[in-house]
C-alpha cells in the first residue's frame, strides 16, 4: 500500500472497509476544475510572496495543467486510496513533477482548500441555474403571447372564482420565477468570499496574501475569520433552501398542468414529444414529465433537509461529517437544472383547447364579483343582493347575463338597464382594471414588461 499523504505518524495502513467508508473521491471528484483553479491561485501566491520559487511555481502550473487536461481526456486513474480530490490531484501532481509539487500544501490545509472549491462549484451552479430559469421564463411568456385574448377561469379552493386572462395566470409563475432567480442571485453575493487561507482553522503564520488569492479567484474578498471560513455551511443551506423553494414553484406549476391535461379540465393538449404511455391501456397518453418535476420536488426538499440535520449540533470548527455535505448539494442542483429545463420543454409543447374552454366559461358565475362591484350600494348589501341573484340562476339553471332586467329588478332596484355591459365573463375580465389586475390593458402592460425584460423579441 501506498504511503498517505498524512501517513507521517502512523505505523499502520486503515482497513479496507474504513476506507471504503470514508473515501470521497467517488463523487467530489466533480470537484475537480475548481480544485485547479484553486491550487493555481494558491501556487503563484506562494511565489509572488517569496515562499516557494518561480521555477517551482512553473512547473506546478504545468503539472496542473497536464492533470486538468488527463481529466478531461478521460486518461487520469482515481484512487480510493487517495481518499478525496484534493489529495488525488496533490499526488498525482507530486508523482509527475516530484519536489517542487510537495510545496503546494505550503499554508493550504484540506479544510480551507474543499470549501474553496465548494464555493467556486456552487457559484457557477447558481449561474447556470439561473440562466436555466430565464429560459423558462421565456418559455412562459412565449406561450402567453400565442394565446393572447383567451379567458380561463381563476379558481380558488379548485372551485370556479372569477375570470382571468390566460396571460395574466402563466405571467403569475414567471413572477414566481423572478423571485426564485433573485433568491439565488443573493445567495451567490453572500457566498462570494474566499476561504483559502484560513488553512485547518487558526490561519498562518507564512506571510501569504489572502487577498490576491480571493481576487484571482473571483471571490469579492477574503473571509475575514478562519474559524468561520472551514466551520460553515451556511452558503449551501441558503443555496438548498433557495432550491427547494423553487422546486415547490415548479411542482404547483406541475400540479396545474397535469389538472388541465386532464379529461375533467381539458385546457391543453401536451404533444406526444411530451408525453408517454400505458403499458395496459392502449389509450393512454399521460403528462409524466410535469407528475415526476412535481415528485422530484421532493428530493429537492430533501437534499435541503439533510444538510440542515447534517449541520445541526457540529462543535466549531471543521467535522469530517461535513464531508457529506456534497452529495445533497450535487443532487439538488442536477435535479432543478432537470425540472427546470423539461418545464420550459412542456411549455413548448402544450396547446391550449381555446374552444373547450370558451364553451365551459359561463359555468359558475365568474361574473358575480363584478356584478357586486357595479351596484354601487355598499358592499355587503350587494354581495348579498347578487348571491340572491345567483340562487335564482341556479334555481332556473341560468347564467346571471341571462336574467331580465325585471327578474333582476324584483331582486333589488338597484338594478338598471346598463348591468349587462358588466355581465357574462368577456365584460367582467376587462372590469378588473386597477394596478396588477386581469383586464387586457394591465395584463398588456405586463407583458410588455417581461418581453422587454426577458429580451423577447
Ligand atoms: N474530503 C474532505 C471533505 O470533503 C476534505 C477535508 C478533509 N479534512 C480532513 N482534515 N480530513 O470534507
Amino acid at each position: 500500500k501506498e504511503n498517505k499523504l498524512w501517513g507521517g505518524r502512523f505505523e499502520e495502513s486503515v482497513t479496507d472497509a474504513v476506507e471504503r467508508f470514508t473515501e470521497s473521491i467517488s463523487f467530489d471528484k466533480a470537484l475537480y476544475k475548481h480544485d485547479i483553479m484553486g491550487s493555481r491561485a494558491h501556487a503563484s501566491m506562494l511565489a509572488k510572496q517569496g515562499l516557494i520559487s518561480v521555477g517551482d511555481r512553473d512547473g506546478i502550473l504545468e503539472g496542473l495543467n497536464e492533470i486538468e487536461r488527463l481529466i478531461e481526456n478521460g486518461e487520469f486513474v482515481w484512487r480510493t486510496d487517495r481518499e478525496d480530490v484534493h489529495m488525488n490531484i496533490e499526488a498525482a501532481l507530486i508523482d509527475m513533477i516530484g519536489e517542487p509539487a510537495k510545496k503546494l500544501h505550503t499554508a493550504r490545509s484540506r479544510n480551507d482548500q474543499v470549501l474553496t472549491d465548494f464555493r467556486l462549484w456552487c457559484r457557477d451552479a447558481i449561474d447556470l441555474i439561473v440562466e436555466r430559469i430565464k429560459h423558462l421564463q421565456v418559455a412562459l411568456v412565449t406561450l402567453a403571447l400565442k394565446n393572447d385574448g383567451l379567458i380561463v377561469p381563476g379558481y380558488t379552493h379548485l372551485q370556479r372564482a372569477q375570470p382571468v386572462l390566460l396571460q395574466h395566470l402563466l405571467l403569475a409563475f414567471v413572477e414566481q420565477l423572478e423571485r426564485d432567480a433573485g433568491r439565488l442571485v443573493d445567495c451567490r453575493v453572500r457566498l462570494n468570499f474566499c476561504p483559502l487561507g484560513a488553512c485547518a482553522l487558526a490561519g498562518t503564520g507564512l506571510p501569504i496574501d489572502r487577498f490576491m488569492t480571493a481576487e484571482a479567484l473571483g471571490f469579492t474578498a477574503p473571509m475575514s475569520n478562519s474559524i468561520d471560513a472551514v466551520s460553515d455551511r451556511d452558503f449551501v443551506l441558503e443555496f438548498l433552501s433557495a432550491n427547494a423553494i423553487m422546486a415547490i414553484h415548479l411542482s404547483r406549476l406541475g400540479e396545474e398542468w397535469v389538472l388541465w391535461a386532464s379529461e375533467e379540465f381539458g385546457f391543453i393538449t401536451p404533444s406526444d414529444a411530451v408525453s408517454t404511455g400505458s403499458s395496459i391501456m392502449p389509450q393512454k397518453k399521460n403528462p409524466d414529465p410535469m407528475e415526476l418535476v412535481r415528485g422530484k420536488s421532493a428530493r429537492v426538499v430533501g437534499d435541503l433537509v439533510t444538510l440542515l440535520t447534517l449541520c445541526k449540533g457540529l462543535p466549531l470548527a471543521y467535522n469530517r461529517d461535513l464531508q457529506e455535505d456534497k452529495e445533497p448539494v450535487f443532487d439538488s442542483v442536477k435535479t432543478i437544472l432537470g425540472m427546470l429545463e423539461v418545464s420550459a420543454e412542456f411549455a413548448q409543447n402544450i396547446s391550449f383547447n381555446g374552444d373547450r374552454i370558451k364553451k365551459a366559461l359561463p359555468a359558475g358565475h365568474l361574473d358575480a364579483t363584478t356584478l357586486a362591484d357595479y351596484l354601487g350600494v355598499p358592499f355587503r348589501t350587494s354581495h348579498d343582493i347578487v348571491g340572491r341573484s345567483v340562487a335564482l340562476c341556479v334555481s332556473k339553471n341560468s347564467q346571471l347575463r341571462d336574467l331580465s332586467l325585471d327578474e333582476l329588478r324584483s331582486l333589488n332596484p338597484v338594478f338598471d338597464k346598463d348591468v349587462y355591459e358588466f355581465l357574462g365573463v368577456e365584460n367582467a375580465v376587462e372590469k378588473f382594471c386597477s394596478y396588477g389586475s386581469t383586464g387586457s390593458s394591465c395584463v398588456a402592460s405586463q407583458l410588455d414588461y417581461w418581453i422587454s425584460k426577458l429580451q423577447i423579441s
